[in-house]
């Protein structure tokens, strides 16, 4: 699966703004160098919705990371509604009623589910207190498995699990990646960051990048370099 996207489609830049004026601003400054982006909670609270409306009727690809998790019923007729507005890519939470219900309601449409597994926030004290015996990568390796087995396409993961997932996972689940950051680049609040070229190498599909696009100087020129850098190592 991997070896038929093109690079530029690989990269999802992350529109983490607070206001759809300025989510514009940066798409409108990107013009054609990036096909798809990453909607999050914070710009759907304002507004972001229709912005990813207007993002799929001007034929870019959109990222909704709802991050579901609720009754069955609500996530299936959320997930239905994704699916309809055109998105291509919508994250739930990897609780195997959770993806059940979302795999029901995204039915036979383009849109793809992604699970996330274990925050990259938790660690096994999160855990623990959470009430589970479980070490965080022991809950990432047997959500992952569930997900596959329930017809979920791909995992967000982090760069650390990357290339265990992609061994545990085979090529046909999806690997969609932040903490990428280009070599040079600052790491801001990543910790433990990936160069795009490693990981493809890794077995990535997509990446999620920021602020090394978005806070960058020329952020065209800085998209167009990471494309170069995805093009390069996939020879
Ligand atoms: O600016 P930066 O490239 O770090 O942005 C990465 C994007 O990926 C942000 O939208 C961030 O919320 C998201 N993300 C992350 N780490 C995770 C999960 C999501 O950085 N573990």
């Amino acid at each position: 699966m991997s070896g038929e996207i093109a690079a530029r489609d690989r990269v999802i830049v992350a529109l983490d703004f607070s206001d759809v004026e300025a989510a514009e601003k940066a798409i409108w400054t990107l013009g054609d160098s990036v096909n798809f982006y990453k909607i999050g909670f914070e710009l759907v609270m304002a507004g972001g919705l229709s912005l990813a409306e207007d993002l799929v009727h001007s034929g870019k690809k959109v990222f909704l990371d709802m991050k579901l998790h609720d009754i069955g019923n609500t996530v299936m007729h959320a997930t239905r509604r994704a699916a309809k507005l055109g998105a291509t890519f919508l994250t739930v939470h990897a609780f195997p009623q959770t993806m059940r219900a979302a795999v029901e309601g995204r039915a036979d449409s383009d849109l793809d589910l992604l699970a996330v597994t274990v925050l990259t926030s938790w660690d096994d004290n999160d855990l623990k207190d959470a009430g589970y015996t479980t070490t965080v990568p022991e809950l990432i390796a047997r959500r992952a498995a569930q997900a596959e087995a329930i017809g979920i396409d791909g995992i967000v993961s982090s760069a650390a699990e990357a290339k265990d997932l992609r061994q545990r996972l085979g090529s046909k689940m999806l690997l969609v990646t932040p903490g990428i950051r280009p070599a040079g680049s600052e790491k801001g609040d990543q910790k433990r960051v990936m160069t795009p070229g490693d990981a493809i190498k890794a077995g990535v599909d997509y990446m999620v990048i920021g602020r090394p696009i978005l806070a960058a100087e020329d952020p065209k020129a800085a998209a167009e370099a990471i494309v170069a850098e995805i093009e390069a190592a996939k020879k």
